[in-house]
């Protein structure tokens, strides 16, 4: 069942796409379509625009696109149905009472609701006396009555049932208690308590709403150290990260990175309540993705051991392809952040202030690796390192940035700052060079990958001319039953396009709008981003059948083309048939039937 057409339709025009984003994004006047920096990435330069006349929006930047409700799912987070509500509410527009299905938001409501109430049991439980002894623990690492309450902290009794028993009194059922995590099924089919005995940590998502929980062993013969919640229906661990509820208030200038639980903790409590972890997984890029919401710099502050290194490298690598400027922050004596600021008492945060000022950039960072396992007191080593500095230095563009490395590396070596210059100046002439002959290998061999449309990197041509002639298409959908003699779907070479184009054949042979938000039904929310995409780049084609027609041409040439250059071990014949035909169809069109 879904929400009538008119319904949709009239929830659209109620709520225009450019008061609607209005209220998230500056958006600036002026020029075809008003633009505004990207809320789903960080930019400095607006490549989110808005398309009034379909009422749609596309970032050149990301990629993301779609109509206003997919607007307001991506931005408030919300499911479909809540988010046509939301856009309901704020038109005052009446929901109908029934003809739609919101089980699956109702779903997520109740795992919101049990995970709070869990949350509330588990910190009832760590202040009374079954608790007493994690609260100890607590108190003993350092941390105030304050910060226990302000991170919800609680404790999960010794217990099977304790906490299951609770939720089935306040009404849930097994089965909920399943989906959402707190619970598991025993070998014997007993539902039963998935954390017991150990410090819990609930995470919340960036709206306050309790989405899972990490729990820490009490002792250390215990199995895992710590059990996080799996992935539910609310929570996925590679797509959030732990604390951002409180950090991003705090994210303007940067935020820190580092590696768990305890480290984020210790470190608000000591002021700094920019800092953020991943949920026991390496660092993502969807999490990369989302703090490049809130900031455009991360300072990095893993372990100094072998894994935290390798950490550290891949986090470097993930946020700077997400366009966030990356630092890194030793931590002297090898120590994680909560050491740090329990070894240092008092003093811990103007400290790890002072850590944080003199964070090491990229260079820097790479320096530093590149000195490691060297004894720069033996020649062979320093030379080692001095070969190695200058490869990294040789790919920094400004010549006062070499400089100041230059002249620091040559002082730690005792060499003269000269000639390491130059040998840099050598290996940048060398390092552009290459980088070119690269870029002038892209352009004639694209290897970007397209999720949505998978061969449209391949066939280029053929993609553009298909999408010219669907953006046209979207925009006059008269001229459908005019082409669809001519143009068959099999005349598509990318498969993404033909569906799109047998989607506007069956929405016109029912006579049915070409809205995007009522074609939504037919595509993933990616896809209609996608969709918004073609018709974007359409915007400056001719609303005309001769349009429609040239697009075709260079179809069936491409498709041609693409044909030929399978023919590989073909007979003569077939491929003196198949030039033939190339030729003739160069001076053939489509007509109108
Ligand atoms: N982690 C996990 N599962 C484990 C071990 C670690 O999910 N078995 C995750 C947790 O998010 C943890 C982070 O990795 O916070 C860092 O692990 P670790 O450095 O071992 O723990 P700390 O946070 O330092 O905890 P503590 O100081 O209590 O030892
Ligand atoms: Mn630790």
């Amino acid at each position: 069942m879904a929400l009538s057409e008119d319904f949709l339709l009239e929830l659209k025009q109620r709520n225009d796409i450019e008061s609607v984003v209005s209220s998230y994004v500056n958006i600036k006047r002026g020029g075809r379509n008003p633009k505004g920096l990207c809320p789903f990435h960080n930019e400095k330069t607006p490549s989110f625009t808005l398309y009034p006349e379909n009422g749609s929006f596309y970032c050149f930047g990301c990629g993301t696109g779609g109509d206003v409700i997919r607007f307001i799912r991506l931005i408030e987070n919300l499911d479909y149905i809540d988010a046509v509500k939301f856009l309901a509410d704020r038109s005052g527009m009446q929901m109908p009472q029934e003809g739609y299905d919101d089980s699956a938001a109702k779903l997520k409501r109740t795992i919101y609701a049990i995970n709070r109430e869990t949350a509330r049991f588990f910190h009832t439980a760590l202040k009374s006396p079954v608790g007493q002894e994690a609260y100890n623990y607590l108190r003993s690492r350092g941390l105030t009555d304050r910060t226990i309450v302000h991170f919800g902290l609680g404790y999960a009794p010794d217990s099977w049932s304790d906490l299951c028993d609770h939720l089935r009194k306040k009404g849930y059922t097994d089965e909920q208690m399943l989906v959402a995590g707190v619970a598991f099924k025993s070998r014997n089919g007993k539902v039963l308590d998935r954390f017991r005995a150990r410090t819990m940590f609930p995470i919340l998502d960036v709206r306050g709403n309790v989405i899972a929980f990490g729990g820490r062993r009490m002792k250390e013969e215990d199995s895992a150290k710590y059990i996080n919640t799996a992935d539910t229906p609310v929570f996925k661990k590679s797509h959030n990260v732990y604390a951002l509820n409180f950090a991003k208030g705090h994210a303007a200038k940067r935020l820190i990175l580092c590696e768990g639980y305890m480290d984020v903790i210790a470190l608000h409590q000591a002021g700094f309540e920019n800092a953020v972890a991943p949920l026991g997984t390496a660092f993502t890029e969807e999490q990369a993705m989302l703090l490049s919401r809130y900031t455009d710099e991360v300072v990095v502050t893993m372990d100094a051991d072998g894994a935290g290194q390798k950490a550290t490298e891949r986090a470097l690598t993930i946020l700077t392809k997400a366009g966030i400027k990356a630092r890194v922050i030793h931590i002297p004596d090898g120590k994680d952040p909560d050491e740090f600021m329990k070894k240092n008492g008092r003093e811990g945060p103007t400290k790890f202030s002072a850590l944080l000022e003199g964070a090491a950039n990229d260079t820097e960072y790479r320096l530093f690796r590149a000195a490691q396992g060297l004894d720069l007191s033996v020649d062979r080593d320093r030379v080692a390192y001095l070969e190695k500095a200058a490869d990294i230095l040789a790919e920094l563009t400004s010549s006062v940035e070499v400089d100041v490395y230059a002249g620091r590396i040559a002082d730690q070596c005792g060499i003269a700052k000269e000639a390491l210059i130059s040998s840099v100046k050598r290996k940048g002439a060398d390092y552009r060079r290459k980088q070119q002959a690269r870029q002038a290998k892209t352009v004639t061999a694209p290897v970007r990958t397209d999720g949505i449309n998978p061969k449209r990197p391949r066939f280029a041509r053929a993609a553009n001319a298909e999408e010219g002639l669907l953006a046209v298409l979207m925009r006059n959908p008269d001229f459908v039953p005019k082409v669809a003699g001519a143009i068959s779907p099999q005349d598509f070479i990318t498969d993404f396009n033909r569906k799109v184009y047998e989607e506007l054949l069956r929405r016109a042979k029912d006579n049915a709008s070409f809205d995007l938000t009522l074609m939504g039904s037919a595509f993933t929310g990616e896809e209609l981003g996608r969709l918004v995409h073609i018709q974007a780049m359409g915007q400056q084609r001719e609303n005309s059948l001769e349009e429609c027609a040239l697009c075709h041409q260079i179809m069936k040439e491409e498709q041609l083309k693409a044909s030929l250059s399978q023919v590989g071990d073909d007979s003569d014949e077939d491929y003196i048939q198949k030039m033939t035909e190339l030729a003739k169809n160069k001076n053939r069109g489509v007509t109108e039937p």
